[in-house]
């Protein structure tokens, strides 16, 4: 049995027929071919698969694409505006804050709430608020210091 659901991505409404028991992390990947959001351990342990569900942020793995019916949902590529890279993303150039790249997307997510929730004055409550993204590569100290950077900057996020 599938499902009809309509939903908007990234700004465009999308009516899609889904299996009812498909991720939104595999939607998105898989039917839509947004592979920016990426699957780290598919199970809500890692935060590679972070998007905004309505401006929140929300583990994609971690929810069925149906139950996401009537909402706005953003993910990595729909942070930029065309060639101009998002503040946090520029924040992540200037300081190093990717080495190989596979959690940055869940990061930049995860980083651009933080800065919206109101998280991020200071070290230790970036560190709290973003300890759901997980880095292999030990990118930790540059992530922190680019989001500090942003919010102390009061750019719009
Ligand atoms: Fe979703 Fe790891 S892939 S939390
Ligand atoms: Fe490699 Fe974070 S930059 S896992």
């Amino acid at each position: 049995v599938k499902a009809r659901i309509s939903l908007t991505i990234n700004g465009r409404r999308k009516r899609l027929t889904v299996d009812p028991r498909m991720t939104l992390l595999d939607l998105l990947r898989e039917n839509q071919g947004l592979t920016g959001t990426k699957k780290g351990c598919d199970f809500g342990q890692c935060g590679a698969c972070t998007v905004h569900i309505d401006g929140r942020r929300a583990l994609s793995c971690l929810t069925f694409a149906v139950m996401q019916h009537g909402r706005k949902v953003t993910t990595i590529e729909g942070l930029s505006h065309g060639e101009q890279l998002h503040p946090l993303q520029e924040a992540f150039i200037r300081h190093d804050g990717f080495q190989c790249g596979y959690c940055t997307p869940g990061q930049l997510m995860s980083g651009v709430a933080c800065i919206r929730e109101g998280h991020a004055d200071s070290a230790d409550e970036v560190r709290e608020y973003m300890s759901g993204n997980l880095c292999r590569c030990g990118a930790y100290p540059n992530i922190v210091d680019a989001i500090l950077e942003v919010k102390k900057e009061g750019r719009k996020v």
